[in-house]
């Protein structure tokens, strides 16, 4: 069904120029997967943590031997992390110097109105800058951050404004989990570029983006000693689903989803993520003989087995013991308070031929988002249960709400009660004609936030609405 959607878009194909890179002809697990660079904050004073950025243009060996063009936080793709301790405030000041506003969005962050990078709160292009505050007033959790200009988003994210953000807790730090140099985070995407080895970025297009990046490197290896790893993986594409797995099929253990730990471990040997969703992995590379090749691997996707490996693993000696471990239960989840309104949220968008001249849009309820327009007032505190339907018969979506971590109780009618879904999200799935049924609590803020698909091409066609608090 993925393969069919792309049928369905056809007319936005002028801006390429020169030919496609023929992805085949990448070579594979060639170099090592880059890790992301930790920030270190400008100013550290008791209270807080201040970073300064500057978002700009720069270059990047992606596909071995060529350069491509890249806007960066810092100058650095894969975008960098920062390291957030939960309650202990971090204020980015943000300076752009490229060429096209931004706005910087924290995703499944509990940040206040006027830090949440609303699509017209932008950071003018050529020198502007704006302070971000971020209160960390949640939990641990892996989040990420990344550009959220009106109608610049999904062009902005391809060419690489994405960055992590991990805060933690006393809850995560009292578990005994792989850390340090087993402690990796991994931001997966696809990408398409042209023989130049520049990006190729058309709006809708997913069927030829098909290199995948694993922290901004085309298919690298990556060298783990014969232990145990804990894996942080961001889905940060702008449309793939992914389905991770190991090559051998064997099983590994998945410990955290979008808002940090799951009440208990989930051994799996198959991982859907889709673009926003995070997943924290254990895998217990022990059990290999040193030597081991080992793809991550993608066990979706349809015909298309140019995406269907991710990264290589190479199992190397282990250099000390390991004395990690995943305890039977990771964490209490926040007990669901009783629900105090329900709502129904529709997500669909142009399926099949456009009127000559205009493109394809997506909608949420039947409207296209319009900035100056309030979709759904939330009194401030209120629970409540929304009923999210993919009505398309042949696109995928998902559903990502700001400000808040929810919880999925339902899937097409059936109780979610452990698993993937299980835990505190920010993102969920909706494959054509799902629905889900998920709960929140409006607190912290007043103020208007957004709810939208993360497939951030459809948020740019469109398929986003805005949510008040009062
Ligand atoms: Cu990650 Cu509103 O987005
Ligand atoms: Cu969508």
């Amino acid at each position: 069904t993925l393969g069919s959607a792309g049928l369905l878009l056809p007319a936005l194909t002028d801006v390429a120029q020169a030919a496609d890179l023929d992805a085949a002809s990448i070579p594979r697990f060639t170099r090592a997967m880059p890790l992301s660079p930790v920030l270190r904050p400008s100013l550290q004073s008791s209270g807080a943590a201040f970073y300064r950025m500057t978002m700009r243009e720069t270059t990047a060996e992606i596909v071995p031997g060529l350069r491509t063009r890249v806007r960066t936080f810092n100058g650095s793709f894969p975008g960098p992390v920062v390291r957030a301790v939960s309650g202990r405030p971090v204020v980015i000041v943000q300076t752009n110097a490229l060429d096209v506003d931004t706005a910087i969005h924290l995703h499944g962050g509990h940040v206040p109105p006027e830090s949440d990078g609303a699509p017209m709160d932008l950071v003018p292009a050529r020198g502007g800058s704006r302070a971000y505050v971020y209160p960390n007033q949640q939990p641990h959790a892996n989040l990420w951050f990344h550009d959220h200009a009106h109608h610049m988003e999904s062009e902005n994210v391809f060419r690489g404004l994405t960055a992590l953000y991990l805060i933690t807790d006393d809850i995560e730090r009292g578990l005994n989990l792989p850390s340090g140099d087993q402690d990796v985070p991994i931001a997966l995407r696809d990408a398409r570029f042209d023989s130049d080895g520049q990006f190729v970025y058309v709006m809708g297009d997913f069927q030829q983006r098909n290199v995948i990046l694993a922290n901004g490197s085309a298919w690298p290896y990556f060298e783990v000693e014969a232990r145990t790893y804990r894996l942080r993986l961001f889905n940060t594409s702008n449309q793939r689903f992914f389905k991770i797995g190991l090559s051998d099929g064997s099983e590994f253990t998945q410990i955290g989803s979008d808002g940090g730990l799951l009440a208990a471990p989930f051994p799996t040997t198959s991982l859907p993520l889709s673009p926003g969703e995070r997943a924290d992995v254990v895998v217990d590379f022990s059990r290999y003989p040193v030597g081991t090749r080992l793809v991550l691997s993608n066990g979706q996707d349809g015909p298309d087995a140019l995406t269907a490996q991710l990264l290589q693993f190479r199992v190397v000696a282990a250099k000390g013991p390991d004395t990690s471990t995943v305890p039977d239960v990771l964490r209490t989840l926040p007990a669901l308070p009783p629900a105090t309104a329900f709502r129904d949220v529709a997500l669909s968008m142009d399926e099949g031929p456009v009127a000559p001249g205009t493109e394809p849009q997506g909608y949420i309820n039947g409207r296209v988002y319009d900035p100056d327009r309030v979709d759904t007032v939330i009194p401030y505190g209120s629970t409540e249960v929304w009923t999210v339907t993919n009505t398309n018969r042949f696109v995928p979506h998902n559903l990502h709400i700001h400000l808040v971590q929810f919880r999925v109780l339902e899937r097409n009618g059936r109780p979610v009660v452990s698993g993937p879904e299980s835990g505190l999200k920010d993102t969920v799935s909706l494959f054509p004609g799902e629905t889900v049924k998920l709960q929140a609590t409006f607190t912290g803020y007043r103020g208007r936030y957004l709810y939208h698909c993360h497939l951030i091409d459809h948020a740019a066609m469109g398929m986003m609405a805005t949510m008040q608090i009062v």
